[in-house]
């Protein structure tokens, strides 16, 4: 650690000499994120997490950030990944949000043996056939957070359903995933159909179409600005009040739940993290993260906070360089906001409780999470990946 910082200084003034100013921080994080289009609202919120975990530990004037817009699209998130590794020579990746940037970036990533703390996007093929030592993931997969649902939503008298999801990768994984285990559990699906990702504003026709096949309960994946069109026009649509909203817990997320409004009250998603947790780690963080933001956390916030722990603890264990740093991030420990976590050496995947929560209005009048049932220590089944 010593030999860096010095390494570091030396390297800075030979810069300053050289070129001007130049950073004295240790260390260089590249942020790969969507800081505009659906995802935008995720992406700052990660970010914000991440902040507030070096601020946590004293860190911000050791690390540098370097931040690139993906703009939840594929090929640009790949140019601003080469970008960050090849011309700001980055020590780790943060990021992305969405599961079809991940895939891109996933080869990448790997040949330049750069580390990628992945703080959201569930692509169940990044830590399963197409996994990586340089990919450690502290969100969640795809499947772990919706395959906790098919069993309990039989278990509370649900026997058939109709779904809906954005027409990707996180869409499809998200919805079999949960199909599979609400038919193994005895549960019928009626009918499904995946909307154009990105551009679908108008949800009336998949409405009409899931409201004639009568299914018991619509359960769907949708997040940031087409989870509050989708739960807005599920409620405005009438479907509402006789078909029970169901969904990975993404749809009424605290980062937008207001912005849903009465809307989003009675809908049951599962997912990972809420703000309402009875621990004293997520008081303490939720505290922390209203001083700082002045808003309650949500599971992205979450994301981005444990991704900036996972950095801090991998430094502080002594890891200097990238590859001391990967090997280090899938092996550091603590209590999360979240619960207990661990990462699966099978996968590079976290291991977590999955909460399934209902959205309430509290006594404040403000909309907030109730929590119904709590699956723990999830973790992916044995999904081809060799580490
Ligand atoms: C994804 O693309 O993997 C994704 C995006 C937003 C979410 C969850 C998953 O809230």
């Amino acid at each position: 650690m010593i030999k860096t910082v010095t390494g570091a200084l030396v390297c800075a003034s030979f810069a300053v000499a050289a070129a001007g100013p130049a950073s004295a921080a240790d260390y260089k994080v590249g942020m790969l994120l969507p800081y505009s289009g659906v995802y935008a609202a995720l992406g700052q919120d990660i970010d914000d997490g991440f902040m507030l975990a070096l601020e946590e530990a004293g860190m911000v004037d050791q690390v540098e950030m370097v931040r690139e817009d993906t703009e939840v699209k594929p090929p640009v998130g790949l140019a601003k990944t080469r970008k960050m590794v090849l011309e700001d020579q980055v020590d780790v990746l943060v990021g992305p949000v969405s599961s079809g940037v991940l895939g891109a970036v996933r080869d990448f990533v790997d040949q330049t043996k750069t580390p990628l703390i992945v703080a959201n996007a569930g692509n169940d093929a990044a830590t399963g056939e197409n996994c990586s030592p340089y990919i450690v993931r502290v969100s969640f997969s795809n499947s772990q957070v919706n395959r906790p649902m098919g069993q309990w939503m039989v278990d509370n008298g649900v026997k058939s359903v109709y779904t809906l999801a954005p027409d990707y990768a996180a869409g499809q994984q998200q919805i079999t995933a949960f199909a599979d285990a609400f038919k193994e559990a005895g549960g019928e699906v009626v009918g499904q159909e995946y909307t154009p990702f990105r551009t679908t504003q108008d949800f009336g026709p998949y409405l009409s179409q899931a409201q004639s096949t009568n299914p018991d309960a619509v359960y769907v994946f949708y997040a940031g600005s087409e989870a509050i069109n989708f739960v807005k026009q599920y409620d405005a649509f009438g479907l509402k009040d006789n078909t029970t909203l169901y969904g990975s817990g993404f749809l009424t997320s605290p980062l937008y739940v207001d912005a849903e409004g009465p809307a989003a009250i009675g809908v049951i998603g599962s997912l990972h993290y809420i703000p309402t947790l009875d621990t004293p780690e997520n008081k303490a963080f939720v505290e922390a993260v209203q001083k700082k933001y002045d808003r309650v956390p949500s599971e992205y916030t979450v994301q981005g906070y444990d991704a900036g722990r996972s950095f801090v603890e991998a430094i502080k264990s002594g890891a200097t360089d990238k590859e001391a740093i990967a090997k280090a991030l899938p092996t550091v420990s603590y209590t999360s906001p979240r619960g207990p976590v661990s990462i699966d050496p099978a996968t590079n995947n976290i291991i977590q409780n999955v909460y399934v929560y209902e959205t309430v209005e509290g006594d404040d009048g403000k909309l907030t999470q109730k929590l119904l049932g709590t699956v723990e220590n999830v973790k992916d089944a044995p999904n081809g990946c060799e580490l």
